[in-house]
């Protein structure tokens, strides 16, 4: 099969198109032909090696986390998927295999995708939408009107958080550059900072919840601008959140948290139901065709994507609307 995959650790130079044996079907799990794959930052921030303690020095590797597509095969033991179930699911990070034409994928990470989007819009949600509705939900233990702030709200993990704090009633403030400003409005977030005028941590609003998917404000920052029983979650496993996690998690107060995203099928039917009745939809960027995967790795490095990007596998995938 084709895929793209990397024999070293490098610039996205270092992606190529490889021709790869086809992943064999094992009992527990469901052989799929992938449509579109989504870019992650973890992606390219384990093909440059950041994470190689991690990832290892096994190559050729297959990159790539989000999945849609259609079940060809089930292992003896799958109960849920039969063959010709369009499904989407997110793989380990670590272990990669999205951006391939074939994909074996546990049964338990697995769900029906959303009935209302096509294959390259539901490769956009599984990890970016998890991310955000674990760490709202099941981190901060969201619900009714409380005052939400969510950092790096035109990204792909935040354009998913703010859809889906809006959905658990939250008045949300999004933080972003103006340029976005619009795109908040779209979502229905109640109020936008630009980052490039204002810094939130020294404005008057104090807010129940505030997530940081862009690690550029840390706790202790962020503290001044938390309500009494405040909570801070962020994206981003630096030595500092992971201290006053560690410290914070003893003391009551404001208390810090790092979320990992998990990967869950059950979160996915939560996410396809808030889909289904639209209370949440990806916000696509780009589309590019598999053997264009290197630029879309260079254009997620920039950090400037609004939402996500996609990889469309097939190219018949290329639309997001
Ligand atoms: N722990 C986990 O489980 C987990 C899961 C998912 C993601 N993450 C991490 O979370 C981070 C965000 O992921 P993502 O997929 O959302 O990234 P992304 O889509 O690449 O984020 C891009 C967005 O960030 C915004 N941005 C950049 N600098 C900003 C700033 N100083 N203030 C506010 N917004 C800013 C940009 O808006 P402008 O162009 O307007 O600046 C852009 O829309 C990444 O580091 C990723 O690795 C962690």
């Amino acid at each position: 099969m084709k895929a793209i995959a990397i024999n070293q650790y490098g610039s996205a130079d270092v992606l190529k198109v490889m021709e790869l044996p086809e992943p064999e079907l094992r009992p527990d799990g469901l052989k799929v032909k992938i449509h579109a794959a989504s870019v992650n930052p973890i992606d390219w921030k384990l093909r440059q090696g950041q994470l190689k303690l991690l990832s290892g020095s096994n190559f050729p590797k297959i990159l790539g986390s989000d999945l849609a597509g259609e079940v060809v095969a089930c292992g003896d033991r799958i109960t849920t998927f039969k063959p010709g179930d369009e499904i989407y699911a997110f793989l380990n990070p670590l272990a990669g295999g999205a951006y391939a034409e074939y994909a074996m994928i546990p049964e338990a990470i697995a769900c029906f995708k959303p009935k209302n989007l096509n294959y390259s819009q539901a490769a956009a949600v599984p990890l970016a939408a998890t991310t955000a509705l674990q760490a709202l939900r099941d981190l901060g233990n969201l619900q009714g009107a409380q005052d939400v702030l969510i950092n790096g709200a035109s990204g792909g993990v935040g354009s998913f958080a703010v859809q889906i704090a809006k959905a658990f009633g939250a008045r949300v403030t999004g933080v972003c550059s103006s340029r976005n400003f619009e795109l908040m409005e779209a979502l229905n977030c109640d109020r936008m900072i630009d980052y490039k005028a204002e810094n939130f941590t020294q404005l008057p609003e104090k807010y129940d919840l505030i997530f940081d998917a862009v690690g550029q404000k840390t706790f202790r920052q962020c503290k001044r601008v938390l309500k009494r029983r405040g909570l801070y979650i962020s994206t981003l496993p630096s030595p500092q959140t992971l201290i006053q996690v560690a410290l914070t998690s003893f003391l009551p107060g404001k208390t810090c948290k790092l979320v990992l995203a998990q990967s869950r099928g059950s979160d996915l039917a939560y996410l396809q139901s808030l889909i289904e009745t639209e209370q949440v939809k990806p916000v696509c960027d780009r589309v590019f065709p598999l053997a264009e995967t290197a630029d879309a790795h260079r254009y997620s490095e920039t950090k400037r994507a609004v939402g996500k990007i996609i990889i469309a596998v097939i190219e018949t995938d290329l639309r997001t609307d």
